[in-house]
């Protein structure tokens, strides 16, 4: 085991790697975790995530840099004192990792193992990872639970899985201990308007609405509207991003005393449609939002909410933010500030 040479500061709580912490839902849980005491380390190649918030919101350590890069890696591992890693870092498009699959094979998939090499030469065995109901495919039974079928239908979903793979490998062979959270579609912003999603190109439904809302996108369109659901629209499980984020803190405390190796689901267990998405952006903007619609997208299941009781269970995790309402304020709040009132 290299020899590390301790951060000159000694503190009360444990230096946590968190890799893509300049992005979205990884930017919510640095604050999460500095919040909670932990000292935090972000490594990101900043492609996707924000330099201003980490310089003037998260004010915490970062080093520009790719997880594909172990040399640097080595070196992180050697100065700091990492008791653990989360690891946000990945590409997240799921249409692109359909015309570029070894984009993502190589950047989710080799640099994830390249990371989980360099903890394991570095002693460093806990590991809290980033999955995705994208590697349950399609639906086979509501509410999708973790023991559900892992059949993805997109390179995207595979990327994640085979990294699920690895994980328990690596705890098999080398004792290397993980929480797998399963997120559902993470939406929201923090309640003080401090970060936000940030995406570009942006897919998720509710930016791209408070977009229509702010008048920065002419329309939103909505992809089908006689599926099998209430509205005839499809429904999908919104997560808050800081109910994800909280979970983060105690999935790493859950290792951090001694846990063994779990996958959790991280989902609302409310599934909303995408015109009740729609409704209560009208309200909480007070704007018109207009609407184009458009043919079914091959790929898209009518219903998709996931059982997070695991979670609650073992972790005690009780999400504050469950409310559509509440999601969609925060997220407008933040899109406010970040991209202008019109
Ligand atoms: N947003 C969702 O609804 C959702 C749902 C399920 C799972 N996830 C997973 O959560 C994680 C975070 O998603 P997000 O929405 O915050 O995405 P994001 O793009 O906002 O954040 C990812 C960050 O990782 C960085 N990054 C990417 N590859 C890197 C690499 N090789 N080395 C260093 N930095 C790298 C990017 O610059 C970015 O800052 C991803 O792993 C994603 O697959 C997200």
């Amino acid at each position: 085991m290299p020899c590390k040479e301790k951060s000159a500061v000694s503190s009360a709580k444990p230096t946590i790697l968190v890799t893509g912490g300049a992005g979205y839902i990884g930017s919510h849980a640095v604050l999460a975790l500095k919040d909670a005491g932990y000292e935090v380390l972000v490594l990101d190649n900043l492609v996707y995530g924000h330099r201003d918030l980490l310089e003037t919101v998260l004010k915490v350590e970062f080093v520009v840099g790719d997880t594909t890069d172990r040399p640097l890696l080595d070196r992180l591992f050697q100065t700091h004192d990492i008791a653990a890693v989360m690891h946000f870092a990945a590409y997240i498009f799921v249409g692109e990792s359909v015309t570029d699959p070894a984009k993502y094979y190589h950047n989710n998939v080799v640099g994830t193992l390249t990371l989980l090499e360099a903890m394991r030469s570095a002693s460093v065995d806990k590991f809290v990872f980033s999955s995705t109901c994208a590697t349950y495919g399609i639906p086979q039974f509501m509410p999708l639970t973790e023991d559900h079928p892992q059949t993805p239908i997109n390179p995207y979903g595979y990327s994640k899985l085979f990294v699920e793979q690895m994980l328990s490998d690596f705890d098999t062979a080398y004792g290397l201990k993980s929480v797998r959270f399963r997120y559902f579609n993470a939406a929201g912003a923090d309640p003080q308007g401090r970060l936000g999603e940030d995406h570009d190109p942006e897919t998720h439904l509710v930016p791209l609405v408070l977009q229509a809302a702010l008048g920065t996108r002419e329309s939103i369109a909505i992809f089908g509207t006689d599926y099998d659901t209430p509205d005839g629209t499809c429904v999908r499980d919104y997560i808050h991003v800081c109910d994800l984020a909280q979970a983060h803190v105690l999935g790493l405390e859950y290792l951090l005393k001694g846990g063994r190796s779990q996958t959790f689901n991280l989902g609302n267990g409310n599934g909303f449609s995408v015109k009740e998405v729609i409704e209560v952006a009208r309200e909480v903007t007070g704007r018109e939002i207009p609407v184009k619609l458009g043919e079914r997208r091959s790929g898209d299941t009518p219903v998709l909410v996931g059982s997070s009781a695991k979670a609650r269970e073992i972790l005690g995790w009780q999400p504050q933010y469950a409310e559509l309402h509440d999601i969609v304020a925060h997220a407008w709040q933040w899109h406010q500030k970040r991209h202008g009132f019109r």
